[in-house]
């Protein structure tokens, strides 16, 4: 009988025994902080959380359920201040650039260098994550903001077409109407009519004049002929919603245009992983066009994660999880259930749908079609924003004020806002 040593039991089962151990401490963790609560958002979510448990990473779900980015970034302020920030965080846009100027963001220059980031993705996109030469957030992926969604169900049985102009747009209303349909879905919420309007904005005009207005603030854009043009069409616009306009969650309506309770909806292309999420599938419950006017130009909503420097003792998890967001595989799955586009250039197009395939032409066509979303917080600073933003829901709420009277109100506010530092996209002037 063979006797027991010590050394040799240590030898044969301590392995073991720490790796289980091993196991329960290596499982590193990240909680991310989103305000992603949509059946497709969280549809996202959850394979975010799949594909990096199987990496040994555990997603810690802080979901703030605001339904938009403002409480995500109330909450983490709060958290930060109370010292309990967590590991990362989904901010967009100009808000990365705020956020690491206080240097309260980690670098990820080391991720982004072994995975060639700067080859890789878009060009706009790799600008858009960079602060003081430092990479500070994994993007995600790019919505487009200027999507027209229809019910093909409601326009076959209807014989109609969807509106490659304005004019055509106001044809179908009553159409709609007669057959008790509403035109289109549309909510009250101030960041959605402020979605509704840069893309009307953009319409009857061109990026470059969309610029003066949403980057360079410039008060005599906002007494343009143009603008009056946009604010006019956002008031024509009523006749095809709902009066009063309600105070809807953006998955309400987008169950709205599912259900065939209403036509069309005007939205970033969520919308199109929300209607799959609901079981309609593209082009055969619902398809997408570009909004009239604006079908050589993509307004770009792209989502990113930051990781906050909190210490180090977290580095390795965080750049963990942001290698994953960017790998090509993740990048596929995760944007065909969101509704966005790889921001990878050499994204597979033959796996993308229409609407994907359709945005992804115009987005990788260069600059000149790339326009920053103003209401997403790719075009100027948080404070112009939500000034701007009040301004334009407050005309659109009130039927009593005139065009004449909203512009000289917008001229005489933006003098007063901060210029334009924040936004990447200030030095992009597409004339
Ligand atoms: C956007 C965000 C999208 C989507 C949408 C509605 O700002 O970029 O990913 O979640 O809000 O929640």
């Amino acid at each position: 009988m063979q006797q027991f040593r010590p050394s040799r039991w240590r030898r044969l089962f301590m392995p073991c025994l720490l790796a289980v151990s091993c196991t329960a401490a290596q499982a590193q963790s990240v909680q991310v902080l989103h305000w992603w609560k949509s059946l497709s958002e969280q549809q996202a979510v959850n394979l975010l959380t799949t594909k990096l448990a199987q990496d040994n990473l555990q997603w810690r779900d802080g979901l703030v359920p605001s339904g938009s980015g403002v409480g995500a970034s109330i909450v983490l302020k709060s958290r930060i201040l109370a010292g309990n920030a967590p590991e990362a965080a989904q901010l967009n846009g100009v808000l990365v650039s705020e956020w690491a100027e206080l240097g309260l963001l980690l670098d990820i220059d080391s991720v982004a260098q072994s995975g060639k980031w700067e080859k890789n993705l878009f060009p706009k996109v790799w600008n858009l994550i960079q602060v003081k030469n430092h990479v500070v957030a994994a993007p995600l992926g790019v919505h487009r903001i200027n999507t027209l969604f229809y019910n093909k169900k409601i326009f076959s049985k209807l014989e109609l077409e969807p509106p490659a102009s304005w004019e055509e747009f106001d044809q179908l209303i009553p159409k709609l109407q007669q057959a008790g349909i509403t035109p289109l879905a549309q909510s009250s919420e101030i960041w959605q009519v402020a979605t509704l309007f840069e893309t009307v904005l953009l319409s009857v005009s061109n990026p470059a004049f969309y610029q003066d207005v949403f980057v360079r603030k410039q008060p005599s854009a906002f007494m343009d002929a143009r603008f009056a043009q946009a604010l006019k069409r956002l008031r024509l616009l009523k006749k095809a919603m709902p009066n009063p306009v309600p105070d809807k969650l953006w998955m309400d309506l987008s169950r709205q245009l599912a259900d065939g309770q209403a036509a069309m909806l005007i939205m970033g292309d969520w919308v199109k992983g929300e209607l799959n999420a609901l079981g309609q599938s593209t082009d055969v419950g619902f398809s997408c066009v570009a909004v009239p006017g604006t079908a050589a130009y993509h307004i770009y909503d792209v989502d990113t994660l930051v990781m906050l420097a909190k210490d180090n003792s977290k580095r390795s998890a965080q750049e963990k999880l942001a290698q994953w967001v960017v790998s090509p595989a993740l990048q596929q799955e995760y944007n065909q259930v969101k509704g966005s586009i790889p921001v990878l250039r050499n994204a597979d197009t033959g796996k993308m749908d229409s609407c994907a395939r359709n945005a992804w032409k115009v987005f990788s066509s260069g600059t000149a079609a790339q326009v920053p979303s103003f209401a997403h917080r790719m075009a100027t600073d948080e404070i112009s924003r939500d000034a701007m933003m009040n301004e334009i829901h407050r005309f659109f709420m009130d039927d009593q004020m005139t065009v004449g009277e909203a512009q000289k109100r917008m001229a005489t506010m933006v003098r007063a806002l901060p210029k334009n530092k924040a936004g990447n996209d200030a030095q992009d002037i597409n004339r």
